[in-house]
């Protein structure tokens, strides 16, 4: 078949076009995943960046074939996911948001159980259970039952349940949410391991700190759409210069007395706080400081930061990343 051997020679992992997914819900139809175009390079770890709702499960499942797409076409792994949906099953290891882990057997047990799944005989299932139950570093906790482990633990179990047949696609929804900082590391310097050894990743987060220090690439994703793309490093550079967040008694006199300023390149407030794109900030910020004082406005607070991935998300969509996570 052409389109596998020219798409996989392209070295591209994952293209979808128009991918969409509309569900009925009593208010009529709604788009979760409403036309997306990507591309997954091979070898990379890529990121899905976007708040809760905001359609990435939805769009994980349509490529890992476990949801059919309303319209738009994808290749995931060299196969087309319409045409072909068992052989990019065969390719892909798919870890859920939840994870499916047996809580009542041990970690070993799932992972040699998981592999006899992919139809390994008895023997290969328990030497590929050892090989995982090193990768993952669980030996220490091997036999002992799933519903014994930490967090950490069991998410890295559900990773290697996903990685049983050795895919070179892993998708991974989610993989640290709901882990405390010293577990969700260990997370990242698995999966870097894995992409180390060849696999390719993609994966979903709502942490922006997790995007920015994982992924190679990252789509941004609100209400079903893309709202911006590429390394986080280009993400954060097409907001240039600096961020000055003020807070303010009246955010709305302050963008007056602020927003026209020749510094300023865009202002953006709300609810007591005042977020100004400027070129300097630290000559920004006497300015601005005069500028209020000038106004009879009473100042709270006053900060300056490098533009983060939350800016460029509220950039794009007008609202904030954090506030939406917490
Ligand atoms: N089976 C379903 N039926 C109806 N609506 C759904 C279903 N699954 C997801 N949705 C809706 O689609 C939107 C996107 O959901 P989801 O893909 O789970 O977002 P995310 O993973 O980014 O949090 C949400 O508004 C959600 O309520
Ligand atoms: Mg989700």
């Amino acid at each position: 078949m052409s389109l596998r051997t020219d798409r996989s020679r392209a070295g591209i992992m994952v293209e979808t076009r128009g991918l969409r997914r509309v569900f009925s819900s009593r208010r009529g139809p709604v788009a979760a995943v409403a036309g997306v175009d990507l591309q997954v390079e091979e070898g990379e770890i890529f990121g899905f960046l976007g708040p809760n709702g905001a359609g990435k499960t939805t769009t994980l499942r349509m490529l890992t074939t476990l949801l059919p797409p309303t319209s738009g076409d994808a290749w995931v792994a060299g196969c087309d996911l319409r045409r072909q949906p068992r052989q990019v099953r065969e390719r892909i290891g798919y870890v859920g948001q939840t994870g499916g882990a047996d809580l009542q057997v041990t970690g070993r047990r799932e992972l040699v159980f998981q592999s006899c799944l992919y139809g390994m005989g008895p023997a290969e299932a328990r030497q590929r259970a050892a090989e995982l139950l090193s990768l993952l570093d669980l030996e220490e906790c091997a036999d002992r039952r799933v519903r014994t482990y930490s967090g950490g633990q069991r998410r890295r179990l559900d990773i290697g349940l996903g990685l049983a047949h050795r895919p070179r696609l892993l998708f991974l929804d989610e993989p640290t949410t709901g882990l405390d900082p010293q577990a969700r590391f260990r997370i990242w310097e698995e999966v870097r391991h894995l992409q180390q050894l060849g696999t390719t990743v993609f994966m979903t987060t709502h942490y922006l700190d997790e995007a920015d220090a994982l992924c190679d690439r990252l789509a941004i994703i609100d209400h079903g759409r893309i709202v911006a793309e590429g390394t986080p490093q280009e993400l954060k550079r097409r907001i240039a210069g600096d961020v000055v967040t003020i807070g303010v008694g009246d955010s709305d006199r302050a963008l007056v007395a602020l927003a026209g300023q020749p510094f300023v390149r865009e202002a953006l407030g709300a609810d007591g706080t005042v977020r100004l794109y400027v070129d300097r900030g630290e000559t920004a910020m006497p300015a601005i400081l005069r500028l209020l004082d000038g106004a009879g406005l009473q100042l709270h607070a006053i900060s300056m930061s490098r533009p983060s991935l939350d800016d460029v998300f509220l950039r794009q969509t007008g609202r904030s990343l954090r506030e939406q996570a917490a």
